[in-house]
Order: structure tokens, then sequence, then C-alpha cells
């Protein structure tokens, strides 16, 4: 047998056909692919299938916490959530700012061989916003960095904002921020908001997400290259991210599912799985944030998959690291939230974060000859979040116990199956 034959699937939500993976791409789809004999037939009758998604935004803790995730470990996870593409943060242990930290994730990520894991460089030298890391040699590595992100950290120094800017317009490359004026926000614990006066914990204004995103958009039209903002949480950025990409700014945008989902009220419950940063906010801001993705002023869902041990997460909610777990859940919580149809799943969670990482391969809808990233949805499905069934090494879910809609039933990546009947494959 050679292949998989896909039989009445339907292709990104419009009426069912058959489709033939073999030679790692799409071979046929239709009729040529129903005639074509030898293959392994998966019954696709009530399913979608989507170009592979491809994550713009995830935590692996390799090198450094291999207790809380390896490249391994969050590669199954992204599989079993319908990922093909994973871009790696930088903030590991050593941080990857040099060429050799980059190709070690890069080449860790091809040994694993469940999704492509494309790492993020450094912005500034050990994240700590003082000098440029090796941009440059971060580019020509064998890891092909194009996006730079100090993410857990805001780059603040507006003028070294501004060099980190000009230096990767030079190749096209991209400043992912974490948008967060630091001295707006020390000592913050939580969204600033009723939630936290009444919890007596210190706030995390809105303004200082806003005021970073107006900044560096002003900077990045000034200097005419590309910025992308992480995890937007605020209707309030959503408000300046319009007014920038109307000025023709080169600015893009991300929301995490549980921006989409998720407000400042789950925090009085004191459990720090709740714990995240930017922090959850009001129901207003998920409205707003939702009609941003809808209309595409938000530009991808990303999940800011932030594994942590036990330790760091089940403490004082002062002393929680921020973060939650998103890469198995994330289909299902947006899939959940009513906010996209299929085409608009396959466009804000695969299409244009690939384009966006500059990922050839990616974000492509079946056809003949393209490559077979593939995932396969089974939109009628529902499953229960156990923490101890997901595949990443920590158990940090907010989404614990929720019933969810929508199951990945497989995953392909360039013509090989990762996952089979909702099971990773290796
Ligand atoms: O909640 C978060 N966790 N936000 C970040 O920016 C960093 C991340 C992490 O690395 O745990
Ligand atoms: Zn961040």
């Amino acid at each position: 047998m050679s292949g998989y034959l896909v039989k009445g699937v339907s292709i990104v939500g419009a009426q069912p056909t058959d489709l033939l993976i073999r030679g790692g791409v799409v071979a046929a789809v239709g009729r040529d692919a129903t005639s074509a004999g030898g293959a392994e037939v998966v019954d696709g009758d009530g399913l979608v299938v989507l170009p592979g998604l491809v994550d713009l935004h995830t935590h692996l803790r390799e090198p450094g916490r291999e207790d809380a995730e390896t490249v391994e470990t969050g590669s199954r996870a992204a599989a079993l959530g319908g990922y093909t593409a994973i871009c790696a943060m930088a903030n590991t242990d050593p941080v990857a700012d040099t060429a050799g930290v980059v190709e070690q994730v890069w080449r860790l990520g091809r040994t694993a061989g469940l999704v492509d894991v494309q790492p993020i460089g450094a912005v500034t030298v050990g994240l700590r916003g003082e000098r440029l890391a090796e941009l440059g040699a971060m580019a020509t590595s064998a890891a092909d960095v194009r996006i730079f992100s100090d993410d857990g950290h805001c780059v603040s120094d507006p003028r070294l904002m501004r060099r980190a800017l000009e230096y990767v317009k030079a190749f096209d490359g991209v400043i992912a921020q974490h948008a967060e004026e630091p001295r707006l926000t020390v000592g913050a614990q939580l969204h600033e908001g009723e939630v936290a006066s009444r919890l007596g914990l210190p706030g995390w204004p809105a303004v200082a997400e806003e005021a970073i995103i107006a900044r560096d958009a002003l900077l990045a039209g000034h200097v005419g290259a590309r910025l992308h903002i992480c995890h937007v949480s605020t209707a309030g950025s959503v408000e300046i991210l319009r007014w920038a990409k109307r000025r023709g700014v080169r600015i893009t945008a991300e929301v995490t599912p549980h921006h989409l989902l998720l407000t400042d009220a789950r925090a009085e419950s004191y459990d720090p799985v709740f714990k995240v940063n930017p922090p959850l906010r009001t129901d207003s801001d998920v409205l707003a944030l939702r009609a941003a993705l809808a209309e595409g002023v938000i530009d991808v869902v990303a999940t800011d998959h932030a594994p942590h041990a036990v330790e760091d997460k089940e403490c004082e909610w002062a002393y929680a690291r921020p973060g939650m777990l998103g890469l198995q859940t994330a289909l299902s919580i947006v899939y959940s939230t009513e906010t996209l149809d299929w085409d608009g799943i396959a466009e804000r969670m695969s299409r244009v974060p690939a384009r966006i990482a500059g990922l050839a391969g990616h974000g492509q809808d079946p056809a003949p000859g393209v490559p077979a990233n593939l995932t396969l949805v089974d939109p009628a499905g529902t499953w229960v979040v156990e923490p101890s069934n997901l595949a990443s090494l920590s158990r940090n879910t907010p989404f614990a116990g929720m019933e969810l809609p929508g199951r990945i039933v497989a995953t392909f990546l360039r013509g090989e199956p990762t996952v089979l009947d909702g099971k990773a494959v290796k």
C-alpha cells in the first residue's frame, strides 16, 4: 500500500470529496483520487480537512527546563492539536540568542520529526534589553531565523527597538513584541480592574500594553519594517492596530485562545492556573478581540503555549509563573467561540501565520501538488480535557474538566501521519 485515500472529506468546509495523499504531497482530489489504487483508506465522512495549523508562539522549555517540556513532548502536543509547524520562543536557558542555540532547537525539532519546529531568535542578548543579539548570524544559520522576540520581556528601550526593526528590515525579518511597558506593570498580578481591587492584588493596566503597541506601530512605520504584536489582550489595543493598519504600517497581531474565552473573573478562585501574562481581561475585551479576529484586524490565533512544572504553578498566586498550556486545546477553544467558520479558522490558524513566519510548504489548502501538511477535524466530536492525558510534560491547562467541541482525528506532516484516530503515531 502506498499513501492515504481520505474518502468523503470536506476541504475547508466545502462539499465532500476524496483526497489522495502520496509521495509527501496531495496527489489528487476528487475522481482522480478515487480511481488511484493501493492507498490506505481513511473514512473522512463528516470530517473537515484543513491546512495543518501553524503556531507563531510556542514555549518549548528545551534547553534548560526539560522537566516542564522538551522539543519532543511539545511537538507531540502540537501534532495532537492539529499543528504541522510551530515557532519556538527564545526564552530558554540558555536563551536562544546565538546561532548555536537556535540551531540546537532546530535540530531537536528535526529529530523529533512530529512538526516543523522553527526557532525564534532573541532580540537582545540574554533577553536583558540592553544590546542587540546576533540577529544576522541567527538569520544565516541552519535554523534560518526570520522572527525575533524577547517574549516574556518587552523590548522597552525605543532606541533599541528602532535598531532591531532597521536590522531585520534588510532580510525581511519581523520583530515580535511582547507589549508591556515594564514601568507600568511593576509587581502586577492580574488585570487592573474591579477583580484586582477586590482581591487586593496589584493590577496590570491595559495602558501598559496599548502604550507599547502605539509606540512600536509608529516606529515600524517610520522604519518601514515588519512588526508583529504578541498576545493582544485589550479592546484598546484593537483600536490602535486598526489605526496603524489604516496608515499602512506593516503590523500584524495575534490573540491567544485563552484571551478569546476567559476573563479575570477566574482569578477570584485564586487558582494560579489562571495567571498569565498579559493577564485575562474583561468581558468587553473578549468581545472586542473576537470581533477583531473575525474582521482581520487581529491576523492570527497563536497559543502562547507556556508549560510550567508543578512547583512553579501550584503555589501561592504571587509566586506562580505566568502561562498556560495551549497547543492541544487551541482549535477546540477557537471553534467553541463560534467566531470563525472553517475558512476563517484555516486563514487565522494556518495560512496567515505560515505567511508571517515565511514557512513555505505550510498554510496551503489541499490541492494537487501541495505539500501534504494537513489536519483532519471532526466538527461533531467532543472531548473532555483531562490534564494527565495531555502530551505535554506539564499540567497547567485552564480548561481542565471542560467538554470541548471539535476533535483532531489525524495530522499529516509531508504526507506521513503524526496523528491517526486521534492518537500520536510515535
Ligand atoms: O504567560 C506567559 N508565559 N507570558 C509570557 O510572555 C511568557 C510565558 C512563559 O514563558 O511562561
Ligand atoms: Zn509574551
